[in-house]
């Protein structure tokens, strides 16, 4: 007997399940676009004093806390797990600890209540929450800035995805972690390095990267060029403004060169902003310019509340995706460093 199993597009409600790192998030999501309730249990406050996630604390804390947001769920559904259709479950990448806990709620969850159990990559989970709140049309061309991704992904439809470009060291989010790190701000550091760069000038000039590859990133040279500046321990509060004003201003361009390059050649019908740092107010601004040079295409971020980790965005693109059944359920495994051909190969 076959471990997968694909209905082909259908309407389902689909109780999805997010703990990649450390937010343990649980949604019901109908039909792949309408998110109908939403728990997320964040753990910033555990990890900012440290100053980034430990991971060992984040998959206690996930253990120790998942029961809570279960129990929300169980509250919506008056008591009656039974009533959603399927479940769903980020199975990577992420951190190993905190992917697991995840996966075994979601296997005893479909075990126990014999509901199909659907894997999903959390990337593409990023993208498409895109359509929990517009339409989208594919092909998409989607630009993911995360704390751990800083990608390029062409989609054909919801199966077909092809990596077009990414970062050969650093993810964006992670040098504004690193950053504001140094400046002994809290973590994580995007939102309050945003708040400051809008106070500054952009006066500091960094040297590009070269790079061979034409989509490919590297933000690595530009993090020790702020954090060497800032270790001098002689920059007033303005200089710091404008510095940090500058790496941001430096950063998005290199992001949005690269898309526009990238919308030229492959052409979609819909241009994607998405990750945590596409709640960047500046980066979502510029963005939504680039509509006027291309107005045959539609551009899309996800609403604020989508922008970081959460369980609707699995939910959305689980009902698009084949489930795994009999044996296979409990033969899933967390993969940290999942890639999305890996993905691809493995569960589509
Ligand atoms: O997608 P996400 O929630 O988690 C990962 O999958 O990594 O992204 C988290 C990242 C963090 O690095 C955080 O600093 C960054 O998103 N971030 C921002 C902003 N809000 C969150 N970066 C820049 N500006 C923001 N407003
Ligand atoms: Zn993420």
């Amino acid at each position: 007997m076959s471990n997968f199993f694909f209905e082909g597009v259908s309407n389902m409600r689909i109780l999805a399940i997010e703990s990649s790192c450390d937010e343990f998030s649980m949604a019901i999501v109908e039909n792949g676009n309408h998110c109908v309730m939403m728990e997320t249990l964040s753990q910033i406050a555990t990890h900012a004093k440290y100053g980034g996630v430990i991971p060992e604390l984040a998959s206690r804390e996930h253990v120790k806390y998942f029961t809570h947001v279960l129990e929300k769920v169980k509250l919506f559904l008056d008591g009656d797990l039974s009533k959603i259709d399927a479940v769903a479950v980020t199975v990577g990448p992420g951190l190993s600890g905190s992917l697991l806990v995840g996966i075994q709620v979601a296997k005893t969850i479909a075990t126990v209540l014999m509901k199909p159990l659907i894997p999903v990559h959390h990337i593409l989970g990023h993208i498409f929450s895109t359509q929990l709140t517009q339409e989208i049309t594919f092909p998409l061309l989607s630009l993911v800035v995360s704390g751990g991704h800083t990608e390029i992904i062409y989609s054909r439809s919801y199966i077909e995805h092809v990596l077009i470009g990414k970062t050969r060291d650093d993810a964006v989010g992670e040098v504004y972690d690193k950053i504001a790190r140094q400046l002994s701000l809290p973590y994580p550091g995007g939102p309050a390095l945003d708040k400051i760069a809008q106070q500054g000038k952009h006066t500091y000039v960094f040297k590009k990267p070269k790079m061979d590859e034409e989509f490919s990133f590297s933000f690595s040279g530009i993090k020790s060029a702020v954090i060497n500046q800032v270790k001098k321990g002689t920059l007033a509060e303005d200089e710091i403004k404008n510095l940090v004003c500058s790496f941001q201003a430096t950063v998005i361009d290199e992001l949005l060169t690269k898309l526009n390059k990238a919308t030229s050649i492959y052409q979609p019908k819909t241009v994607i902003l998405c990750g945590g740092v596409s709640a960047n107010k500046q980066l979502r601004e510029q963005f939504l310019q680039l509509r006027d040079r291309n107005v045959e295409m539609e551009y899309l971020i996800p609403d604020l509340e989508y922008c970081g980790d959460n369980a609707a965005m699995i939910g959305t693109i689980a009902n698009f995706l084949p489930s795994v059944q009999n044996e296979g359920k409990q033969k899933l495994e967390c993969n940290p460093n999942l890639t999305i051909t890996e993905f691809i190969e493995r569960f589509l």
